[in-house]
């Protein structure tokens, strides 16, 4: 594999742990401004030096991501369709190779819609990116896409993960099922988990543990994160799991601690963080963010 192409992956998912914490917070290329996602500025800040990589469109990059974040982008690059359309899965590619190395982007995301109407041009497109992304060494994350009339069994899952793969995907993401470990073991390529609808705290969690233990890399997760009424909380609780080898009792004993603290109250008083888990990477201290001097994506201000 090219150093580059290599390189790009080592920022998605980790090489000294093979796991993967992504932030989605893509979803107003179709949804608009969805529920708790209305301004991505302020959910993004608080939260990007908790993920490893962050999901999202250009438009949501430039203006809503300060550029000295060290934190790399995985680029949404297909689009086309709109909740209230007619067919979501008409989708095509959105943003050129060009656009997508002066964002800088570290992967190229699209969704195919394997079994829908549009899937051949979707499968097509995927194929078409992977060839076009490769040439400047930039990996391709598969989308899986579920609907309505779409499966969400392993059944179903297995195959269009299987054929993201078989079309060059160097990752793929895909959502949590009964049997997850038959979906996983019949990809040739990681897999990464979506959150999907939002769930309880304690649900998200399992879903992330389960994951995992299934046979994921990890999550790229965002409803359950940014619509949690805690998000920095949620997303370090979900940190212990990837990174820190947390189970669910404790991620959730976390999430409700940190959840709980008011840090600021008072003043002077050192924020109370979960000690590190030994022999782990700290999941509790993540990369540092640049301080820009803009509202929080230095040290962001907790609100929780
Ligand atoms: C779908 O719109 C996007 O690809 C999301 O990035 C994906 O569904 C993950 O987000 P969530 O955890 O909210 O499902």
């Amino acid at each position: 594999m090219d150093w580059g192409l290599q390189n790009r992956i080592a920022g998605i998912i980790n090489p000294q742990n093979n796991r993967a914490l992504m932030l989605a917070v893509d979803h107003g290329y179709f949804l608009g401004p969805t529920e708790k996602l209305e301004n991505p500025t302020k959910v993004i800040a608080p939260l990007l030096k908790y993920c490893d990589s962050l999901m999202l469109t250009r438009g949501v990059q430039r203006a809503c991501v300060p550029a000295a974040t060290r934190t790399p982008m995985v680029l949404r690059v297909s689009g086309g369709s709109s909740i209230i359309g007619e067919d979501l899965s008409q989708e095509d590619i959105t943003v050129s190779i060009q656009d997508a190395l002066r964002l800088n982007a570290s992967a190229l995301a699209m969704s195919i819609f394997v079994g829908s109407k549009y899937e051949h041009q979707t499968i097509v497109n995927l194929g078409k990116l992977v060839g076009d992304a490769q040439q400047y060494g930039i990996p391709v994350l598969a989308v899986t896409a579920v609907g309505k009339e779409l499966g969400k069994d392993a059944r179903y899952l297995s195959l269009a993960c299987r054929i993201a793969a078989e079309q060059g995907a160097h990752i793929v993401k895909t959502y949590y099922c009964e049997n997850f470990e038959k979906v996983a073991d019949s990809c040739p390529v990681p897999i990464i988990v979506a959150g999907g609808k939002k769930i309880p705290e304690r649900d998200a969690l399992e879903l992330t543990y389960n994951s995992i233990k299934g046979g994921a890399v990890g999550v790229d997760m965002g409803r359950n994160i940014w619509q949690s009424e805690h998000p920095v909380a949620m997303i370090r609780a979900v940190r212990s799991i990837v990174h820190g080898n947390s189970d669910v009792e404790r991620a959730y004993e976390m999430y409700k601690k940190l959840s709980s603290e008011r840090p600021g109250k008072r003043p002077g008083a050192k924020p109370n963080i979960p000690r590190p888990i030994p022999n782990t990477p700290d999941p509790g201290n993540p990369r540092p963010e640049i301080n820009t001097g803009s509202t929080s994506a230095g040290s962001p201000p907790d609100t929780i």
